[in-house]
């Protein structure tokens, strides 16, 4: 049973949620395709989307997940690579920080995540107040590595002052495995993606402080704060 805390964490994921949705409604040209992320923030404005399906022309999802989702509600799902426009993409974060910077990847859907970001020309960062944070690092930065790679990186990872734990067990839509790093103290998030990248055998990593959001829509038990 989900405690009073989670449940107004929940509550306050559907608020904002259905305030991204508002956002789309007055900002996505008629019949476009939209951008959608992975989580259960974004579970919420998948529920909501289908409200709007015949207005909208497809869905590119981040996951195999969220693809399941879009498509129960009967929201078509196109390959990115079929798509040169996609005015917005919406997605929560497990942190973001007040220049739009976040840390993603808790539902190991990061390299997806980070690519239909690229992509987009606006991602709307939609989270509860819990999400928002002085400075990135609290939340273990998930890193996504080749699986023969491994110990590789992690040891990289030691040499750059994180604490790297593999999460066994978890394999990502690309068929490939993800180390959580602990510890790092992050004064340079953008310096330090590019640092975790630059290590072979990463995929990527859960650092969008290069690409961050250009729309962050908070809930909070003050309501709802849109921050451009
Ligand atoms: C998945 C993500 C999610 O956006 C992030 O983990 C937040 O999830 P939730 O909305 O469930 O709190 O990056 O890879």
């Amino acid at each position: 049973m989900a405690t009073s805390s989670e449940q107004q964490k929940n509550e306050q994921k559907q608020k904002a949620a259905e305030a991204a949705l508002d956002y789309v409604k007055a900002n996505l040209p008629k019949q476009a395709v939209i951008g959608v992320g992975t989580g259960s923030t974004v579970n919420f404005f998948i529920d909501a989307l289908a409200t709007i399906k015949h207005d909208i022309e497809a869905a590119v999802s981040s996951s195999e997940a969220s693809t399941e989702r879009l498509k129960q509600h009967g929201i078509r799902v196109v390959d990115l690579n079929s798509v040169s426009d996609l005015p917005i993409y919406v997605d929560g974060a497990d942190e973001i920080d007040e220049h739009k910077r976040m840390v993603k990847g808790g539902g190991a859907a990061l390299t997806r995540e980070k690519i239909v970001a690229a992509v987009a020309d606006t991602f709307v960062c939609i989270v509860d107040e819990s999400k928002q944070v002085g400075r990135l690092g609290g939340f273990p930065i998930p890193v996504e590595v080749i699986p023969m790679a491994r110990s590789y990186v992690a040891r990289e990872i030691v040499k750059l002052g994180g604490d790297p734990v593999w999460r066994e067990g978890v394999t990502t839509d690309n068929g490939n495995w993800i180390l959580d790093v602990h510890n790092f103290d992050i004064v340079d998030p953008i310096h330090l993606e590019q640092q975790l990248n630059n290590i072979v055998g990463v995929v990527t990593n859960g650092l969008f402080a290069q690409r961050g959001a250009d729309v962050t829509i908070v809930a909070s038990a003050a309501g709802i704060e849109t921050l451009k």
